[in-house]
């Protein structure tokens, strides 16, 4: 069982789906580049896809299979409503304690690091509170961008797999990136031993 969190950014909140979002998913995971890198998103994207994707969260977190978090930002002018620009999920292997980070972000936000502000602090948290061992990612060859977003959040190219899947009737390799917990703990450790150094001086 997971219970899925409210994360604060500097600019962004990550919190649950609600129905209320549907219609911005239907409008931003519509746009066609974002389905075209993405293994699972539809397209086009119909009617109603987007309320049985977000019915499907309650599930996924019971059965602690899955993780899905809307990435919305903060700065709405004044107003208390945060606008919804994206969506970030970890997918999890409950015998093997790993998890698989997926994400995506719509188009007018792309380029404004919104993503690896995100995924920096579900990385985080799918460490040190779901207590993962590893969080992997895949990402297309042809789409530098996201390999570049799992870089910033320091994973490590693992592999690459040409031709490994079909899409839109072609072929794509998929580029995995990882990282281990000990590695997060490590920086942790690094961060924490500098801090005790000036306090000491
Ligand atoms: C991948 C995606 C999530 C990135 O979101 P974003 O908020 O724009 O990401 P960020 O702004 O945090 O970082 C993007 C980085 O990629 C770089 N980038 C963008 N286009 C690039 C390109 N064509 N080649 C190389 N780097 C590129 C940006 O310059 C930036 O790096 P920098 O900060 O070093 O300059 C977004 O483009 C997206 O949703 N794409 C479609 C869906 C998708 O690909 N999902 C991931 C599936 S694995």
């Amino acid at each position: 069982m997971l219970t899925p969190p409210i994360l604060h950014t500097g600019r962004l909140i990550l919190r649950p789906f609600n129905l209320e979002d549907a219609s911005d998913v239907q409008r931003l995971a519509g746009e066609r580049d974002i389905a075209a890198n993405t293994a699972v998103i539809p397209h086009p994207y119909e009617d109603g896809i987007a309320e049985e994707w977000i019915r499907s969260h309650k599930i996924s977190c019971e059965n602690g299979t899955a993780l899905n978090l809307a990435i919305t930002l903060k700065d709405n002018h004044d107003s208390q409503e945060t606008i919804l620009i994206g969506a970030i999920s970890i997918s999890i292997d409950l015998k093997e304690k790993i998890g698989e980070l997926g994400f995506w972000i719509g188009k007018p936000y792309w380029n404004k690091g919104y993503c690896t502000e995100a995924a920096k602090e579900v990385l985080t948290y799918g460490l040190n509170n779901i207590k993962l061992k590893s969080i992997h990612a895949f990402h297309f060859g042809r789409n530098p961008a996201s390999g570049r977003v799992l870089q910033k959040i320091g994973m490590q190219h693992e592999d690459s797999f040409p031709n490994a899947i079909e899409k839109w009737g072609k072929k794509e390799d998929l580029i995995k990136y990882n990282i281990q917990s000990n590695v997060i703990n490590s920086w942790y450790n690094i961060i924490y031993d500098k801090f005790l150094w000036l306090q000491l001086l």
